[in-house]
C-alpha cells in the first residue's frame, strides 16, 4: 500500500506518490487515456494529481476526468503567468489564474495553488503572494504554495506565506535538501518533483531534450551502479524526511504500477540511502539546480 501523509499544515492528506500530470498536455494522448491513468491512479490509492496552465491541454483534460470524483482528489496547479491581456507575476494575473484554473479544472475550489518558478524579487515586492492569500481567504484556494528552486525558494520558505512548497529532489539532484528540512521544521508540506531526473537509465545515448541531457551526462557522471534505478530513486525521494508526496511524471499506466510498487516497498536500506548522499556530495556542487 502507497502510505498516507498529512501534507504539512494543510489539513489535505495526501498520498506519498503523486502523479505529475506535465505529460498530460502530450498531442497523442486522448481524453479517454488520460481517464484511464487517473482512473489507474486511484484504484493504485494515489490522490494527489499535479499540473499547470503551462502543461498544455493537461488543466483541460483533467478537468473532465475529474467530473464526477473531484471529491477523491487533491488537485494542484500553478499560476503566474498565462492570463491573457495581462503581465504575467502581477496581482491581477494570480486572480484571473486562480479563476482560469477553476474553470479548466471544473472545480469549486483548488486544493494546492503554486507560484510556478515566482523570481525572488516578485516574491520580496508582496503583490502576488497578497493576491494569492486573497483567493485562499475567498475559499477558492485550500493552500498557498509555492514552486521553485535554490535561493527563490529558500525566500519563499523564510517568507513564513506558504503552506506548501514543491521542488526538485532525486538522487542526481539533492540542491534543495536543506531548504526542505526548513519547510519540515516550519510544518510546510513538501511536494518533491522531478524524482526520476527524467530517468536517464533509459537512453542509450544523450538525449536531445535539454533537461534530459544534463540529468543523462550527471547520471554517467554519478556512477552509481544501481541494480534498479528506477525504484531507488522514487524511494529516495518519497520516503525523504522532509517529503510529503513524491511526484512521478507518466503517461503510463504500467510506469505508474511499477512506481507505485516501488513506494511502497518502503525507504530504502541505509546503505543505499548513505551512498546516494556521498556521491551527491563528492561530485554534485558542479552540477547546477533543474528547476
Ligand atoms: N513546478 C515545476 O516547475 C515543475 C517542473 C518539472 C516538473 N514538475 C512536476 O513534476 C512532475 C514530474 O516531472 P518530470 O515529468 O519532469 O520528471 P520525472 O518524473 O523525473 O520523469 C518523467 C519521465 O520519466 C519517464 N518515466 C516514468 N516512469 C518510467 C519508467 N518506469 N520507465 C521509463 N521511463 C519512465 C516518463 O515517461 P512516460 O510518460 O513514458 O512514463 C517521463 O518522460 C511533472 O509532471 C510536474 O507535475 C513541476
Amino acid at each position: 500500500m502507497i502510505p498516507r501523509r498529512s501534507l504539512g499544515s494543510s489539513g489535505l492528506e495526501v498520498s506519498a506518490l503523486g502523479l505529475g500530470a506535465g505529460g498530460l498536455g502530450d498531442p497523442a494522448l486522448s481524453d479517454r487515456d488520460v481517464q484511464d491513468l487517473l482512473g489507474r491512479a486511484g484504484e493504485l490509492g494515489v490522490n494527489l494529481v499535479d499540473t499547470a496552465p503551462s502543461y498544455g491541454e493537461s488543466e483541460a483534460r483533467l478537468g473532465r476526468a475529474l467530473a464526477g470524483q473531484r471529491d477523491a482528489w487533491v488537485v494542484s496547479t500553478k499560476v503566474g503567468y498565462g492570463v491573457p491581456g495581462v503581465p504575467d507575476w502581477t496581482g491581477p494575473c494570480i486572480t484571473l489564474g486562480v479563476e482560469q484554473a477553476l474553470r479548466r479544472l471544473g472545480t469549486e475550489h483548488l486544493d494546492v495553488v503554486h507560484l510556478h518558478s515566482c523570481p525572488a524579487e516578485v516574491l520580496e515586492r508582496g503583490e502576488v503572494v497578497a493576491a494569492l492569500t486573497d483567493a485562499v481567504r475567498a475559499g477558492k484556494v485550500r493552500a498557498a504554495a509555492y514552486s521553485g528552486d535554490a535561493h527563490a525558494l529558500y525566500v519563499a520558505v523564510e517568507s513564513g506565506a506558504f503552506t506548501v512548497m514543491q521542488a526538485t529532489l532525486s538522487l542526481l539532484d539533492q540542491h534543495n535538501a536543506p531548504t526542505l528540512g526548513l519547510a519540515r521544521r516550519r510544518s510546510l508540506g513538501v511536494i518533491a518533483k522531478r524524482v526520476l531526473a527524467n530517468a536517464p537509465w533509459r537512453f542509450d545515448h544523450e538525449p536531445e531534450r535539454p533537461d534530459e541531457a544534463s540529468y543523462w551526462r550527471r547520471w554517467r557522471e554519478a556512477e552509481l551502479d544501481l541494480a534498479a534505478p528506477q525504484d531507488t530513486a522514487l524511494r529516495f525521494a518519497a520516503h525523504h524526511p522532509a517529503v510529503s508526496t513524491a511526484l512521478i511524471g507518466t503517461r503510463s499506466a504500467h510506469h505508474l504500477e511499477a512506481a507505485a510498487r516501488a513506494v511502497a516497498a518502503g525507504p530504502l536500506e541505509a546503505e543505499t540511502a548513505e551512498l546516494l548522499a556521498r556521491r551527491f556530495a563528492e561530485r554534485g556542487s558542479a552540477w547546477s539546480p533543474i528547476t
